[in-house]
């Protein structure tokens, strides 16, 4: 299932780490050509640091409240990804907004996960916002990421029903179960050279990607 040298990912979180373990997991069990070299959290004592804790990787808290600026802290967050040398940075998570340097620093090679089905919903509340809409679907979304907040090329979406008598709560949990599988499988695409970013637009297996990114289904795991 894998083949090649095995990539070095760094995850950036900012709380409970599910997609970070996730990443554990697919490592763990062959799914996904990558060592986690690295966990940097901007928020102390979350649970996502005891879960890269307990797996025996590197982890450090960089506390943006302790910087005049965001410039700042995104040069040192800069940094301090940098020294783990990695391929692919992963935001897991991390609910800071990144400078254009910052992004500009891994550009081609740093993805984000968002929850919904985006170009739908960029920002917070995503859930809520869907349900208030009368949607009939929600999900998410892994993109590259640019400058423009969650508005990066798509790579792959999980779509999920939106039932009658949804809260966010419940919606978020279904959508979880979805980006625990497409998140480590576009980093998988990514570290096999299979997917790529060619002039701004995503190529998976020398394809050119849709517009909302490849879309999942249970039945394509093996792509
Ligand atoms: C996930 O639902 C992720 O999509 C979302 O935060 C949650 C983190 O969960 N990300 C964003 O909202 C980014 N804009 P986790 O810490 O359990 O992985």
């Amino acid at each position: 299932m894998t083949s090649g040298k095995r990539s070095r990912l760094v995850v950036l979180i900012s709380g409970s780490g599910s997609n970070l373990q996730a990443f554990i997991d697919a490592s763990k069990d062959g799914n996904l050509n990558a060592d986690i070299v690295g966990v940097i959290s901007n928020k102390a004592d979350v649970l996502g640091l005891q879960r890269a804790q307990d797996a025996g990787i590197s982890n450090e808290v960089l506390d943006h409240r302790a910087f005049p600026s965001r410039e700042h802290f995104d040069a040192e967050l800069g940094e301090r990804v940098s020294s783990y040398q990695p391929d692919l940075v992963i935001l897991a998570g991390f609910m800071r907004i990144l400078t254009p340097d910052f992004v500009s620093r891994f550009a081609g090679h740093i993805m984000n996960i968002h929850p919904s089905l985006l170009p739908k919903y960029p920002g917070l509340h995503t859930h809520q916002r869907a349900i208030d809409a009368g949607d009939k679907k929600g999900g998410a979304t892994v993109h590259f990421v640019t400058s423009d907040l969650d508005g990066g090329p798509a790579i792959v979406q999980a779509e999920v029903p939106i039932m009658g008598d949804d809260t966010a709560d419940l919606l978020a949990s279904r959508v979880l179960v979805q980006e625990h599988q497409i998140y480590p499988l576009a980093a998988h695409w990514f570290c096999e050279g299979r997917l790529t970013l060619e002039n701004g637009v995503p190529q998976l297996n020398g394809n050119a990607l849709q517009k909302t990114g490849f879309l999942f289904s249970t039945a394509i795991t093996e792509q």
